[in-house]
């Protein structure tokens, strides 16, 4: 019995072609935005979305955007594309990007992670640039 259970473990393994997979593929992640195509918003600074590039990648304040954004901000099942320019709520200007932030985090209290005010102006500013991409 045991024996069968090994040797179908291995039949599948095979079929998988997992034998021959050589070493680990990389875990495949979408490309990051690429900063050169990223500009401050009005009334914003590029230091602030250097800063929400951290805060959306979850690399500062405990920020988990891209688990629901995705890596790219191009949209999961869970969270919607945030670099076409079309925004859901509001007129896509910093100020609505902001509220939308604030309200989301109400919404769903620690999803967003524990962003001190600083943070959420810089990621405010990261998805206004996001949408306002120069390529
Ligand atoms: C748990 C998943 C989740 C997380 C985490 C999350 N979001 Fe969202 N976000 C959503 C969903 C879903 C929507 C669409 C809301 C709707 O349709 O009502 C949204 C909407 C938005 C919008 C409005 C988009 C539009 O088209 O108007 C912005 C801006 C936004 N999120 C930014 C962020 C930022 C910045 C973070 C991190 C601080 C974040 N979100 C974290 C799921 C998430």
């Amino acid at each position: 019995m045991r024996y069968r259970s090994v040797a179908l473990a291995l039949g599948l393994y095979g079929a998988l072609g997992l034998c021959d997979a050589g070493p680990a593929p990389a875990p495949s992640r979408p490309p990051r935005p690429a900063l050169q195509f990223l500009r401050a918003p009005p009334g914003g600074t590029w230091a602030q979305v250097l800063q929400g590039d951290r805060v959306f990648h979850g690399e500062r304040a405990g920020g988990r955007c891209s688990a629901c954004h995705g890596w790219d901000a191009k949209g999961t099942p869970t969270g919607n594309d945030l670099t076409t320019g079309l925004w859901i709520w509001g007129d896509g200007s910093l100020r609505m990007i902001k509220a939308t932030i604030l309200h989301n985090m109400a919404v769903a209290p620690g999803m967003d992670g524990a962003l001190a005010p600083a943070d959420v102006d810089a990621v405010a500013a990261y998805v206004w640039a996001l949408g306002h991409q120069t390529r």
